[in-house]
């Protein structure tokens, strides 16, 4: 089966946003992914509101949003109503997961979950039947054009078993120094969803590469 990919805005030129999220329509890529960074949560700071509605009015694909914020339940509702089609939230920012996770879905988005490079996948025991999607950070987060933490494999291993284990529809969705070198053994170890960022927005050609990605085919 062939990969989803969702080319990260965070690595696209602001100052022409327009043309960037156009880009994207014309290409194979599946899913917009939408990097929020509150500063807090992460040590650095994205966008917010404005930006996700200026995306949205041109997006023709769904927004998958990434909240790299604390107390996201905050705000699940103003991020629906900005486009998001799917809401990811930090496992490591949320005291009731279980609460969040039936408030994003309440409100109609998919949801999923989000774990840092240290976090285990045995966090997500009690959570994973209600997932839609489990974001697995193959950085830390809060950058992008870092480099790939190879631990991901053996994560990605883990996840996969629980996913089998519990029944979980959740699709598993990597994040942080994607490339075309390391996807095809993402993909064998389980990924559904590949994030690029840097990898594609700094390409020649960036629709070439996402076509490129999309093609990658199992290790
Ligand atoms: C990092 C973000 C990533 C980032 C990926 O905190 O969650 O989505 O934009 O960028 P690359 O692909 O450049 O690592
Ligand atoms: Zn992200």
């Amino acid at each position: 089966m062939k990969p989803l990919i969702a080319p990260s805005i965070l690595a696209a030129d602001f100052a022409n946003l327009q043309s960037e999220v156009e880009m994207l329509n014309r290409s194979e890529a599946d899913w917009l992914h939408v990097d929020v960074m509150d500063g807090r949560f992460v040590p650095n700071i994205s966008f917010g509101f404005p930006v996700m509605e200026a995306i949205q009015r041109f997006a023709k694909k769904p927004m998958d949003v990434h909240l790299m914020i604390v107390e996201p339940e905050q705000y699940i509702t103003r991020f629906r109503e900005a486009g998001a089609d799917v809401i990811t939230v930090h496992l490591e920012a949320c005291r009731h997961l279980h609460r969040t996770i039936q408030q994003i879905k309440a409100c109609g988005a998919k949801a999923g979950v989000a774990l840092n490079p240290h976090s285990p996948v045995s966090g997500l025991e009690d959570i994973i039947a209600d997932l839609d999607l489990v974001l697995v950070m193959s950085v830390n987060p809060g950058f992008g054009g870092q480099k790939f933490i190879p631990n991901t494999y053996r994560k990605l291993e883990t996840l996969k078993e629980l996913v089998l284990a519990r029944n979980s529809s959740a699709l598993i969705e990597v994040d942080g120094g994607v490339n075309e070198e390391n996807a095809p053994l993402l993909l064998q170890k389980g990924a559904d969803v590949l994030v690029a960022g840097s990898f594609v927005f700094s390409a020649a050609d960036p629709e070439q590469t996402i076509a490129d990605l999309k093609s990658v085919s199992l290790k």
